[in-house]
């Protein structure tokens, strides 16, 4: 992530610095544009200026002509010279001025110079003014024989008539020139570190700011001198040009350049590049500089901030990957106050109450899992109360079956076969019949049915069906206790056994048969009180006995073992009706048994 961001960081410093570069670059072409139109536009006015200079001093040439002065046929040159001093003092023609014929013959000169006075007819300059009657300005040219360099100013020479006679001239000395003076004006007027020349068409300067360099000649390969021909203007770039040299001798000036119309010339506005350039070379080294600096402080910076979200965040990947692998021990840590701080409160919360839930919940499972066995304890010992319940089951009716089957062999077996001998007896002698023999047989036959009646009494209580609940359980209550001595007090009062369903008429009966039995065989009581009522929609039946008591818990030990099952039986009986069946007694305290059922219909 840190690296994303620094990529990211980067990648829009980028964009920024080449925004800025590009907007910068097309600030400083403009500027540099500018420069060159300024540079040209400079240029354009001092040649506009030297033009006016030129053709001011043409005029003075021409105003010979007009003056009316000239005619080389009547032998006087008075008015001739006159006119040409007017026009050599107030000209540029510090080298003097002349009048030749037609034939390129000097014909005078102000002032006067006698080796002057020869036919230049030979000077391409001179012999075009005549031949052609225009006014010519010359290149530089060496004079002959005077090796002198000047430049010609030539213009067509009219007489009193009008005629062309030949042609008058001004002679320039570009060294000691006027013009020069005249570029020194202008280079004062404007700054900076630059230099004006006028240069004739072989590239020789004519005239400079700087008079040094007058009669210096260019060397640019003939470029400026192409461009004087085509009238061009423009900016050259110039290695090796007259500005200041560098220690390897070459530097590169930058030259705005304009020709002359009035003459073969050009103007030269020139300037070291890198003096031109300076600003814009600066504000690039300055781009650089600052683009360095931003870089670097927003590098700095972006590192900074990463590290301050990416170090939390690697803390709380930590911290998340700890509570993936299970251990919600380990705090999340301090990271701070700020969004990635709060994250990793929240996340801090989060592992707490997970931690509380997972305790929680490993201890519901051991609470469950203790229930569980607990249950399955339970239902085991039921198993085997069930699994004891059905071998009595088993032996109580193996054991029903052989009383009866005891019972019928010993009593009513017997009884039968005795009266089957004595029937037997009166077949064999009926003389023997008397009326008491046949009471006798009568007696024994009703003892068969008593007998007969005991072993029906004990395999159901018919008396249930013939008398009724309350009847049946005072009958049993009688021939268990009473009959055996025991104080037994019944009390129905609050009870309408009409309520109760024929199975739990026998249910109920069964459990007072077993108190009651228990009581007789076990307590050794005295009394005994039975309460039986209809209380909130349930049958509660209360049974008391003064008797011994005993250890309900040892008994139900012996239960296990196998020994009593009667308790056991009754609590069945109760829970299969839905009900409950609870023992209470203690050792020498007598014995108190409660049972409650739900009532299947409303009293
Ligand atoms: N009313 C009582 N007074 C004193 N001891 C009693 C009373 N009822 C039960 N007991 C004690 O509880 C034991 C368990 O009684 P339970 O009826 O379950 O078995 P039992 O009477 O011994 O045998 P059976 O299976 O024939 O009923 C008895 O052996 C007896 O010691
Ligand atoms: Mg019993």
């Amino acid at each position: 992530m840190q690296k994303r961001i620094l990529a990211a960081v980067i990648f829009s410093i980028t964009i920024i610095l080449a925004t800025l570069g590009l907007i910068s670059y097309l600030r400083v072409q403009d500027s540099i544009e500018r420069s060159y139109g300024d540079r040209l536009g400079m240029s354009s006015m001092v040649g506009k200026y030297i033009e006016h200079i030129l053709e001011e001093n043409l005029t003075r040439l021409y105003d010979i002509s007009l003056s009316d002065r000239v005619d080389f046929t009547d032998n006087d040159w008075m008015p001739e010279r006159a006119a040409l001093k007017a026009a050599y003092e107030y000209s540029i023609f510090t080298d003097g001025v002349f009048m030749l014929d037609q034939q390129g013959s000097v014909r005078l000169t102000y002032p006067y110079r006698e080796s002057a006075m020869v036919n230049l007819l030979g000077n391409p300059h001179v012999s075009q003014a005549v031949r052609y009657r225009k006014p010519v300005i010359s290149n530089v040219f060496t004079e002959h024989p005077s090796g002198r360099k000047v430049i010609y100013v030539l213009v067509p020479l009219r007489n009193r008539s009008g005629d062309v006679v030949g042609a008058v001239g001004g002679v320039i000395n570009p060294t000691n020139s006027m013009l020069s003076r005249a570029l020194q004006t202008v280079q004062a007027e404007v700054r900076g570190n630059h230099y004006i020349e006028i240069i004739d068409a072989n590239e020789v300067v004519v005239t400079s700011d700087k008079p040094a360099r007058i009669l210096e000649h260019h060397d640019h390969g003939g470029i400026l001198s192409k461009m004087i021909k085509a009238r061009a203007s423009g900016v050259k770039f110039c290695s090796h040009g007259y500005s200041q040299a560098k220690p390897d001798g070459l530097t590169k000036d930058i030259l705005a350049f304009v020709p002359l119309t009035v003459a073969p010339w050009g103007v030269i506005f020139g300037q070291s590049e890198q003096n031109l350039l300076m600003p814009a070379d600066q504000l690039k080294t300055d781009f650089v500089l600052l683009a360095v600096l931003f870089t670097g402080t927003a590098l700095v910076f972006a590192a900074g901030v990463s590290r301050t979200i990416v170090v939390p965040l690697r803390t709380l990947t930590a911290a998340a990957n700890g509570i993936a692998k299970g251990d919600l021990t380990r705090p999340v840590g301090d990271v701070g106050t700020d969004e990635v701080g709060a994250l990793a409160r929240s996340f801090e919360v989060m592992r707490e109450r997970l931690a509380r839930s997972l305790d929680s919940i490993h201890q519901y499972s051991t609470e469950l899992e203790s229930r569980v066995y607990e249950r399955t304890m339970q239902l085991e010992d039921k198993r085997r109360q069930n699994e004891l319940l059905l071998k009595k089951l088993i032996s109580s009716q193996e054991d029903e079956r052989k009383r009866v089957a005891r019972e019928l062999h010993d009593e009513a077996l017997q009884t039968l076969s005795a009266i089957l001998m004595s029937i037997e007896m009166c077949r064999l002698h009926p003389e023997l019949i008397t009326p008491e023999k046949v009471s006798k047989i009568k007696e024994t036959v009703v003892l068969v049915i008593n007998d007969m009646n005991n072993v029906i009494q004990n395999l159901r209580p018919t008396v249930l069906d013939d008398l009724g609940f309350e009847a049946a359980v005072a009958w049993i209550l009688d021939r268990n206790l009473r009959d055996k001595g025991i104080h037994c007090e019944l009390d129905t009062r609050s009870f309408v056994a009409e309520l109760l369903a024929p199975q739990m008429e026998i249910a109920l009966f069964r459990i007072i048969q077993e108190a009651s039995s228990n009581i007789a065989r076990h307590a050794g009581a005295k009394n005994t009180y039975v309460h039986i009522r209809n209380d909130q929609g349930r049958i509660n039946i209360y049974i008391d006995d003064d008797g011994d008591g005993f250890d309900t818990r040892s008994a139900l030990e012996t239960t296990f073992t196998g020994r009593g099952l009667g308790i056991m039986g009754m609590k069945e009986r109760a829970s299969l009706m839905n009900g409950r069946l609870t023992v209470c007694s203690t050792p020498g305290a007598g014995t108190m048994i409660f049972c409650t059922i739900p009532c299947p219909r409303e009293a």
